[in-house]
């Protein structure tokens, strides 16, 4: 009896404990997200699909891509399997999870320029994206131009104004009853957008002003065009050789943070994919080592390897029209898939592996394939986790989605941000 009703106000007390700091906490809450690739929820192998999404785990998702096109009054879902949005948003919503759609993306940024190149046309593009808001019952658009005033995929419009147009342009949808409504990020590179001269702002606190927050894309650091072998996602590069330090999380929120961007405002964007590499036996271990992996070993340019199922970039034209070489990323469920990593997204003894330090992030090889892998794993996440709380970041954003597998990632990096699950829903 005595232990009984202690055990019903243990539980008593574990539950209000959980509501009181949902309810009185100041903490802003910490925003858990993800984007969705809209082509791979059909027609992909394997497909992750709405039902694959652990709605319980994020506050925020973003559908990708809607894209400007050559009419500034439309955006389109062409590519991104647009039939699924309604979907989408519903199964958000009844998980009490805010619904964006993330419009451009690197094959989606031809037309921004001109979307915002005028009054006009910024006048038409505003209408563009409220309509697109109301119509999908969205809850926020998540702005992904790669990148203003910067060549991106190679035949998107460039302006010298893109920044100043793309302000102009933002300010006119805060300004509208709609937009003022919205949530409103942008994913962006790891330095602020480039002024007239291509040099970064150095003042963005106008950018602040519209933003509820920025997502920074702190992956692709390295990969094929790279000269050698380094990290994908650094949380750090500061610690690394000048010639290494090519940007990372730490010199990303370090440089839109000095611009004016408040860190509550900074989600960091995490990787669930890797970069693969072709290295030769000699370059891929330290002079007299068979087990000890080298740092940054050069790798064979001419060879770029195919990497899982999701890799299609050399079987279909890019947006631009032409056939890219593969891409050679191997997302984090296909490092399992192929043994790499056990079961549990571990590295085995059957290949040579490293933890880097300085970019807290792991490497390993597979000899017989003369691969180098650079990629995210429960450590990594839990280290950028770590950044996150230690710096007040706003959250992260990871892409994407469909690449964890059992949520070894996403588990990994909400512990570390302090996401408990037995207060969660
Ligand atoms: C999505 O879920 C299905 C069914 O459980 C599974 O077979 C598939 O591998 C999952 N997709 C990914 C990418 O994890
Ligand atoms: C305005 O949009 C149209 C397409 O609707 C485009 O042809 C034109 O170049 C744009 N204007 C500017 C100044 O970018
Ligand atoms: C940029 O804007 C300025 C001032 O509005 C204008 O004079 C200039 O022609 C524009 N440059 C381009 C490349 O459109
Ligand atoms: C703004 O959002 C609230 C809550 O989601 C909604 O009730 C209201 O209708 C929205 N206003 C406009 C103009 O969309
Ligand atoms: C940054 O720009 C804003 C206007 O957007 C201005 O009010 C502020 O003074 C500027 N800050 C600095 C340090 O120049
Ligand atoms: C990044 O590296 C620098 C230089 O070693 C170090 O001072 C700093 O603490 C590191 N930051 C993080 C977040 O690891
Ligand atoms: C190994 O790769 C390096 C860098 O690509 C190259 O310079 C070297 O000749 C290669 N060695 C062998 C034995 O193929
Ligand atoms: C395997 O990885 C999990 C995290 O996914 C970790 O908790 C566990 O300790 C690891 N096991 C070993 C033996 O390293």
């Amino acid at each position: 009896m005595v232990s009984f009703s202690f055990a019903v106000l243990f539980l008593l007390f574990l539950m209000t404990s959980c509501a009181h700091s949902q309810v009185t906490s100041t903490k802003p809450k910490i925003i858990s997200s993800a984007w969705l690739a809209g082509w791979h929820t059909a027609n992909a192998t394997p497909t992750f699909d709405l039902s694959n999404i652990s709605w319980s785990k994020y506050t925020d998702v973003y559908f990708s891509f809607a894209m400007p096109t050559v009419k500034t009054q439309t955006l389109t879902l062409d590519g991104s399997n647009g039939d699924v949005l309604p979907s989408f948003v519903q199964q958000a919503h009844a998980n009490g999870v805010n619904a964006h759609v993330s419009v451009g993306g690197w094959d989606g940024s031809i037309y921004f320029s001109t979307a915002v190149g005028s009054a006009e046309n910024r006048t038409q593009f505003v209408k563009a994206v409220t309509d697109f808001a109301t119509d999908y019952s969205l809850d926020g658009i998540n702005f992904d131009w790669e990148s203003p005033n910067d060549q991106g995929i190679g035949c998107n419009i460039v302006n010298a104004n893109d920044t100043d147009n793309f302000l102009a342009f933002l300010q006119e949808l805060r300004a509208d009853p709609v937009g003022a409504n919205l949530t409103l990020s942008a994913a962006t590179g790891l330095t602020p957008f480039f002024d007239s001269d291509g040099t970064a702002l150095t003042n963005v606190s106008a950018f602040a002003d519209v933003f509820d927050f920025i997502t920074v894309m702190n992956y692709d650091i390295w990969g094929s065009w790279s000269t050698a072998v380094g990290p994908n996602a650094p949380l750090n590069d500061s610690c690394a050789a000048k010639a290494n330090q090519q940007g990372s999380a730490v010199s990303a929120v370090s440089a839109w943070y000095t611009a004016g961007m408040p860190v509550e405002k900074i989600v960091l964007g995490v990787a669930s994919y890797g970069h693969s590499f072709s290295v030769n036996q000699t370059s891929a271990f330290v002079s007299g080592s068979s087990t000890e992996l080298a740092a940054y070993p050069p790798f064979d340019a001419t060879v770029f390897p195919l990497g899982d199922s999701w890799d299609t970039d050399a079987a279909e034209p890019d947006a631009c029209g032409l056939l890219e070489s593969n891409g050679g990323v191997y997302d984090f469920w296909s490092l399992i898939e192929n043994g790499y990593l056990d079961a549990e997204g571990n590295f085995t003894s059957a290949f040579p592996h490293r933890f880097d330090e300085c970019s807290q992030t792991p490497y390993l090889y597979v000899e017989d394939a003369g691969l180098m892998i650079s990629f995210d794993n429960a450590e990594s996440f839990t280290a950028k986790g770590n950044f996150i709380a230690e710096y007040g970041l706003a959250g992260f954003a990871m892409w994407e989605a469909g690449g964890d597998f059992n949520d070894i990632l996403l588990d990994s990096i909400r512990s570390a941000v302090g996401l408990e699950d037995e207060c969660e829903q």
